[in-house]
């Protein structure tokens, strides 16, 4: 451990692209545990798949695509700083909005500071602006664990405890269940997830999530559902399983090795709204499974850059610059050359999206499907961190100092985008 300026730097670690080898070892049979329904207080979550939060993809446009193609899940917003809520930042009320077709509303607030926290869950329910709210406890971004916040958090038993109390007795003035979003621990000699567990089961959460992987492990590695197990044994409240689930295979593996409520996924979305189809046929006993042709992906990347148009107010610009990560996602696996690449890369306008993927189609063939050998495999974020950076002395103790409170409080950022 390091101290560099007012922060505490934990172990560097080389950065790998080393992926999760269990992604090759497909489970066989059918699906053997059909999940259950999940309550989150009085909402009912009827296929327990959720959509986990992600910063930057998981906007209204996105949750309504994979609700299209797996309804009855939890679709999750990507999270909101609870300052920014507060301070009625916009770009902070576009992430806030959802679609009339959205059943159930779920937005994700992180905070370090409980005061604030409870502010921007008032403004919640006072404006009625969602159905369910979970609470980001996972971030390893460096500029959110260098304030305490994110995955730093749960460290400081005492500060998580206040957190999760206050926002979830303001929900519960209007019965809106309120959910934590935690990873194991800091470190693996800085474990926090058995007692986050238990103290959000305490302080009246509905649920927990658990990504098995420590702020360290960053994306890296794999994510250890071991652990998903022992949250799952320890706990009443339902505890719904992340980390590594690439295709519809994985889940039905975390089901039955972990006996979770309910799986969440993240990165395998990304690009493939129609996993949600797969999951949905997989927990209703059905083989059948999403392997869209190339044109069937285009006219998702068209339908998905619509629909950005209208999550920017009709500024078409902003919407096919923002589709540029998503269309790499996309596209990752077919053969598509670099040109075509980054032509997609340099659109900006639906028309100019749509002269791409004419000439796209035309160069690849539109029947053009995945080859077997990249479908369900990993994808998006895979390294570890390369440091993890703590407030100073955040590891001295598991409470919090009169003194490290105000200093942490004063330095919340508006801005703690992943
Ligand atoms: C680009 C990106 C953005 C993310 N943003 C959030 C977020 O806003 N809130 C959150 O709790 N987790 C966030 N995560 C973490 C994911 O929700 C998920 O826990 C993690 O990716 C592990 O699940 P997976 O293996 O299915 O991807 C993000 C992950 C990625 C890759």
């Amino acid at each position: 451990m390091s101290h560099k300026g007012a922060e505490t730097v934990l172990n560097e670690r080389e950065e790998t692209t080393v992926l999760d080898p269990r992604t090759d070892a497909k489970p066989a049979g059918d699906p053997t545990k059909a999940l259950k329904p999940v309550m989150l207080g009085d909402i009912e979550v009827k296929t327990p798949v959720v959509l986990s939060p992600m910063a930057g993809v998981t906007n209204w446009p996105f949750r309504v695509l994979c609700e299209e193609y797996g309804p009855n899940g939890l679709y999750v917003a990507e999270m909101i700083t609870a300052r920014a809520l507060v301070a009625k930042n916009p770009k902070a009320l576009r992430l806030c909005r959802f679609a009339p077709t959205e059943k159930i509303r779920s937005l994700q607030l992180y905070g370090v500071d409980p005061a604030i926290m409870e502010q921007a869950a008032r403004i919640v329910v006072d404006n009625d602006m969602a159905d369910h709210v979970d609470l980001n406890f996972g971030c390893p971004v460096p500029k959110v664990t260098r304030r305490g916040g994110g995955s730093a958090l749960p460290w400081k038993t005492d500060l998580f405890g206040e957190v999760v109390g206050r926002v979830v007795e303001v929900c519960g003035e209007k019965d809106i269940p309120v959910t934590a979003k935690i990873r194991v621990g800091i470190d693996h000699d800085h474990e926090t997830f058995h007692e986050a567990g238990h103290i959000a089961q305490e302080e009246g959460c509905a649920a927990v999530t658990l990504h098995a992987r420590t702020t360290a492990e960053y994306y890296g590695g794999h994510s250890d559902w071991s652990r998903i197990t022992e949250l799952v044994d320890e706990l009443d409240i339902p505890v719904f399983g992340n980390g590594d689930i690439w295709g519809a295979d994985d889940a039905q593996a975390m089901v039955e090795q972990t006996g979770c409520a309910g799986v969440a996924i993240g990165r395998g979305a990304q690009g493939r709204p129609w996993l949600f189809g797969d999951l949905k046929n997989l927990f209703a006993g059905s083989s059948e499974r999403f392997n869209p042709t190339l044109a069937e992906v285009c006219t998702t990347i068209r339908r998905h850059a619509e629909l950005m148009t209208e999550f920017y107010d009709g500024d078409e610009n902003m919407a096919v610059r923002d589709m540029r990560k998503h269309v790499a996602c996309y596209l990752k696996g077919y053969p598509v050359g670099g040109k075509v690449r980054k032509a997609f890369m340099e659109c900006d306008s639906l028309a100019g999206l749509d002269a791409v993927i004419a000439a796209t189609l035309d160069e690849v063939g539109p029947e053009t499907t995945l080859p077997e050998r990249v479908v369900d495999k990993p994808r998006g974020r895979v390294r570890f961190a390369k440091k993890v950076h703590l407030p100073y002395g955040w590891l001295d103790s598991r409470t919090t100092t009169h003194a490290e409170r105000e200093a942490l409080f004063g330095d919340d950022p508006m801005d703690a985008s992943y």
